[in-house]
Parts: structure tokens; sequence; C-alpha cells
């Protein structure tokens, strides 16, 4: 018998072990100057895993079976560890699993999605959003019914001011008001609790997307506090050091329990006939077809680590990153940093830093870090088009005209920033070799043959090719 993989609820994990405990933490890859240590500072889009995940995925799979309807040993023992670990999944976000449900989704966006299809909007009905949001928090409502976006303040946060004057201009028409937990491009944490409070203050309800906030802070969906509680949650696995797909999308048992899923098939249902199909009880009836089991087993053990480790010393560490990386970038005049750049507000705010260099090209600027410099990070619009347009003041004309040229496949103009965004195992090391870095880029000092392929809008280095066959054999 393989005895069972630690990671238990009473574990204690210290932060400083975690470097050393990142799966591929040493990975040399090759670059214009030779190989180097990768460095990994772009979090926010996905994150690496911990050799102890990993380590207890392979042992659940020696017990990997279907789940539910199964009577073999090992699928009772594979639907203990599923339903287990959305009781664990639950408790993480202080969701109360009589009244609300947790369900399994790929990501964040299939969570807003299904969540989209629920919402009905009556005729004069809307959605109330933000300029902030990412375009899973955007798209999905488009389709609902009407969607108004809330404004932001010079800073680039939220406006609170013009949040009130919607709900004072558009009241009862408000079904839902779907806001991001934190920005994935300047870090800037929501006050999820004033939010909630005016939204049930005019009777409507609260999506919080916390597809960044819920990795890095601790979320408390409130459930018996009827002003503060948040009525839907989504995020995603693969933010917080579980990327094995999967998703979840939490909110009240009420909302799912009338009417059809958005997916059917296999799972959903107690009996089929030729005439009819009669669903079955929550989860199982938002869940159609084999779940990702082993998705959901690894978010439940990743839910662990971050309690091994405990909040304080996680939002301790990626303070501390994001103020010394801030300090350092202000001492290099020709960087535009988007969002706060006071190290003092660090605790404040989430560890992703959106900025540019003089006026080099964001993706020229993320191209020289990585084939020069090994340093991942990510460039462009990061899926947040408006927000992002509205830190860098694009005007309208210049808008139209991106628009003219992106549909006809030149992405060559693209605005854009870099972001940099650190995890719990980031180091100032790390962030050392990043400013190097920046610093020879702001003195002109890179490889100067760049080749731009306009449709992607990508530069690569001249006659420089990659052979990935070499590093991984597909
Ligand atoms: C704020 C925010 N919301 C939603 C998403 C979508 O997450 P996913 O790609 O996991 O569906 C992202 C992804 O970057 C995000 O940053």
């Amino acid at each position: 018998m393989t005895s069972p993989v630690g990671l238990d609820k009473n574990m204690k994990i210290s932060i400083n072990d975690l470097p050393d405990m990142l799966l591929g933490a040493e990975t040399v890859v090759p670059t214009l100057h030779g190989p180097m240590r990768y460095i990994n500072f772009d979090n926010a889009a996905s994150t690496p895993t911990f050799s102890v995940i990993a380590d207890s995925v392979t042992s659940f799979l020696r017990w990997y079976s279907n789940v539910h309807r199964g009577t073999g040993f090992k699928s009772q023992l594979a639907s203990w560890a599923f339903e287990k670990s959305r009781e664990i999944i639950a408790e993480f976000i202080g969701a109360d699993l009589d009244q609300q449900v947790v369900i399994f989704t790929k990501n964040s966006t299939e969570a807003i999605n299904k969540l989209a299809h629920r919402v009905p909007l009556d005729d004069d009905g809307i959605i109330l959003t933000t300029l902030m949001e990412h375009h899973s928090n955007e798209l999905p409502w488009r389709q609902v019914g009407p969607v108004q976006h809330v404004g932001l303040n010079p800073d680039g946060t939220i406006s609170k001011e013009d949040f009130l004057a919607n709900l004072e201009k558009f009241g009862s028409r408000i079904k839902l008001v779907a806001i991001t937990g934190a920005s994935n491009v300047t870090g800037y944490i929501s006050d999820i609790d004033f939010y909630a409070r005016e939204t049930h203050r005019i009777g409507a309800k609260i999506l919080v997307d916390g597809a960044q906030l819920v990795p890095h802070r601790p979320v408390d969906m409130k459930p018996h506090d009827p002003q503060h509680k948040i009525d839907y949650l989504c995020f995603s696995a693969h933010k917080m050091y579980a990327p094995f797909g999967i998703g979840v999308l939490v909110g009240e048992k009420a909302a799912f329990e009338e009417g059809d899923p958005e997916t059917v098939g296999g799972g959903v249902v107690d009996i089929v006939t030729l005439e009819n199909a009669y669903w079955t009880d929550l989860p199982e009836k938002e869940e159609a077809g084999t779940p990702n089991i082993i998705g959901v087993v690894a978010l439940a053990k990743i839910i662990r680590l971050i309690q091994a480790v405990g909040w304080e010393d996680i939002i301790r560490h990626e303070s501390e990153m994001v103020a010394y990386a801030l300090e350092r970038l202000a001492q290099i005049p020709s960087v535009t940093i988007y969002g706060d750049t006071d190290p003092k507000n660090a605790e404040n705010r989430l560890a992703v830093i959106s900025m540019n260099v003089g006026d080099i090209p964001h993706a020229l600027t993320a191209a020289i870090l990585s084939y020069e410099g090994a340093i991942g990070v990510r460039s462009g619009c990061f899926c947040a088009h408006t927000y992002v347009k509205e830190l860098l003041e694009v005007d309208d004309d210049a808008s139209a005209e991106l628009e003219r040229q992106i549909l006809n496949r030149d992405r060559s103009q693209i605005p854009g920033t870099i972001r940099t965004s650190f995890g719990l195992y980031n180091t100032k090391e790390e962030i050392d070799r990043f400013i190097e870095m920046v610093k020879k880029i702001d003195a002109g000092d890179y490889h100067k043959e760049w080749e731009l392929n306009k449709e992607k809008g990508e530069f690569t280095p001249k006659g420089y090719a990659l052979d990935f066959q070499q590093y991984y054999q597909m």
C-alpha cells in the first residue's frame, strides 16, 4: 500500500522553504547569452506547482477511478476524496454548504459563463460591472443583457462615487453587480464589504471575480451576513499553484435549483425517458459529464499548503516583494508604473506591477527580458482592453485606428504594458536580476536585431530559433 502524502490540516510549512519546494525551481533555459536559470514573474496568468502537490496528485493517481456511481473500492475512495475536497474548498472561502453550492468548472471564465446562464433579466434589468474587469467578467454579461460600467478614478481604482451614482440612477433595475476582487493589471484590491453592502441595499446580488484575489488574500463569503455576503464567487486553481484544470463557482443553491443547467448530459439527471429528463440534485446537476477529479483533489491539497504556510506569512512575503520591486524600479527614471507606486501601500494591493520602460514597445521589453534574461513576464493588455486603454489614456481616435489595424491583422501598434507578478516562492534575488535587466533596457544595452511579427505583435531575435524538442519530447 502507498502511504498517504502529507499536507493535512495540522501541518506547518515555512514560507522560506517554498522556493526549494517549487517544481522546476532550478530549470535552466536557453538565452542569447547562454543557459540561465528561469525566473517566473507571470504568476497572475498562471502559477507553477510545488513538488508536494505533484506528489499528492501522483499518490492519488494510484487510487484514481471515476466518482459517484462506481462500486469498487477505488471509486468509493475517489468519490470520498472528491467530496471531501468540496468541503475543504467551501471552508476555505467561508461558504456554507447548507445554503450554498460549490460547483466545479474548468476555470473562472467557465464559472462566470455558467452564472450568466442563471441570471434572468426582465425587460429593463441590467448588469452593473466596472471598467476594471477582465474580459471574462465582461463578455458573458453582454450575452445576458445591457451592461453598465462603473468608471475609474484618475489613479485607476474603481470610482466608489460613480458606483453609488449608478446605483442611484438604475436602482432596482440592477440585478447583479459583477466586480473583480482584485485587478489583474494593477493589483488593486476592491473594497468588497463596501460593494456588497451597497449592492444589497438596492436589492441586487453581487458576484466577486476572485480569480486574482482568492490565491493571495483570505476571502470570506459571509453567507450569514445579509449585508456583506458575497452571493457568488469564482476562482481558478491554476492561479493558485494547482494547475490541473479546475475552476470553482460558489453561489446560493436557490439560484441553481430551478430551471435547466446550461450543459446537459451524463450525471445531471435522475431519470431519462424518451420524452423527459428529470434533473438530479445540486451540485451534480451543474457538473455534467465526468468531472476533473484530479484537479479538484489538487485544489484541496494546495488549500492545505496555503493553510500550512498561513495567510499572515503569505501576505507579508508578497507585500515585501512588491514593495522591494517598487522601491528599486523608482530608481530607474524611464520606468512608468501604472497604478499605485507607493511601497508603503504594499499590504493593500496584490504583487502585480504593470509598467513600461521609456518608449520601448512593451512587447520588445518582454522579449528582451525573456531572450536575454530568462525572465518570464507577460505583455499587452492582459484580457482587460478597456482598463488598459484607460490607464494608458488612449483616446477615442487612437482607439478607433487601433481597432482598424487589429481587424487588419496588424497588432504591431497595440498599446500595453509589461506585467510582472510575484508568487509565494519568488525571492528578492530574482527581483534583483529583473532590475538589472530593466536597467540594461533603460540604458539601451540590449540585443539590437529583432524581428517583429506584425500579426502577433511579438518580437523575436533575428535568425534565432528555439528548439523545444531538446527540452521536452513530444
Ligand atoms: C481578474 C480575472 N478574472 C478572470 C480571469 C479568467 O481566469 P481563467 O483564465 O482561469 O478563466 C482572469 C485570468 O487572468 C483574471 O485575471
